[in-house]
């Protein structure tokens, strides 16, 4: 029997095939504490988390018989890939299974951001009825800046196009055919800085991207942008934004991501042109069902055959 530890909150419906699996015996500790996590992972041949739960090299060193790491999710800058690699460990993730609801969230915060959405809720439930403050800007003929064209960009592309938005994109693997294919226009950053509208990031954190939108980003972004993050914290320079924002220089920012989450920057919050969710993007049933049920094939798999029956 394989022993296989969940330590984020991961739907169950998503894992009933492991469930159901005669060779596995399926555990969940959502929350566990870093150093039980530690202590116990000794006794585990996999392990499935969200982003919660932070697989550092202590935690992998510790790990006597694991044999993958499953993310149920897209990021894996939660674990600690060289450590698990060093010791043989796989690690695999669900690269698609949350590209839809990413994207929804994407341009469910875009159209917020320029409409007012939230403040305008907060305003009229508390009883005010504040038309001119909250007038909004449309999206139709404004020019989207998308940073990262992979699955998600790929996605929130062909869904500004339907809102009339003309699209730039920025990604070292993006070519001029795909592009063309796309109805987009390939793009320099400094390109984006200058004639994006909005601009949303779609790139995974690493430390070629970490603070990708930094002051001397920010000091070539047309004035007035609005800037969209769902990916990850990391990848704006928190501080440099509240400063844009508090210029004027940036006339909004949506944020689902932050850099120490769940901390967010202080001075953020209290900025009337700054909206926020706690990393929402892929907190969909339908996204929780896909991701979790790619992992548990990808499980299935990698202790069905033969390489690992026999490692
Ligand atoms: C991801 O990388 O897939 C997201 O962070 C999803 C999540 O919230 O688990």
């Amino acid at each position: 029997m394989f022993n296989i530890l969940v330590t984020d909150k991961v739907s169950e419906e998503g894992l009933k095939k492991l469930y159901a699996h005669k060779d596995f015996i399926v555990e969940h500790q959502p929350g566990i504490a870093p150093e039980d996590l530690k202590a116990t992972i000794g006794q585990y041949d996999g392990l499935i988390v969200r982003n919660q739960t932070k697989v550092t090299k202590d935690i992998i060193e510790a790990s006597g018989n694991l044999r993958v790491i499953a993310r149920a999710g897209v990021g894996v800058d939660n674990i600690d890939v060289d450590a698990a690699t060093r010791k043989g460990i796989i690690v695999v993730n669900s690269p698609g299974g949350n590209t839809i609801s990413a994207t929804e969230h994407t341009l469910a915060m875009m159209l917020s951001l320029s409409r007012n959405i939230p403040q305008a809720h907060k305003s009229a439930a508390a009883g005010k009825w504040e038309r001119e403050k909250f007038k909004g800007v449309e999206l139709f003929k404004k020019t989207l800046g998308i940073i990262g064209t992979g699955k998600i960009g790929t996605e929130v592309a062909k869904r500004a196009k339907a809102f009339g938005m003309a699209v730039l994109g920025y990604d070292p693997y993006l070519t001029e055919e795909r592009a063309a294919k796309l109805g987009i226009k390939k793009a320099t950053l400094d390109e984006i800085a200058a004639q994006a509208d909005f601009i949303t990031l779609h790139t995974p954190l690493m430390k070629e991207t970490r603070h990708l939108i930094n002051e001397a980003f920010l000091s070539k972004t047309k004035k007035g942008v609005r800037i969209i993050n769902c990916a990850r914290g990391g990848l704006v320079d928190e501080q440099a934004l509240l400063q844009a924002l508090q210029e004027g220089r940036v006339a909004g920012a949506a944020l689902d991501v932050f850099e120490n989450e769940p901390e967010i920057t202080p001075g953020l919050l209290e900025l009337p042109n700054v909206i926020v969710t706690p990393h929402l993007g892929a907190s969909t049933r339908e996204a929780q069902v896909r991701v979790a049920a790619d992992v548990s094939d990808e499980i299935i798999h990698i202790f069905e055959s033969e390489e690992i029956r026999n490692a």
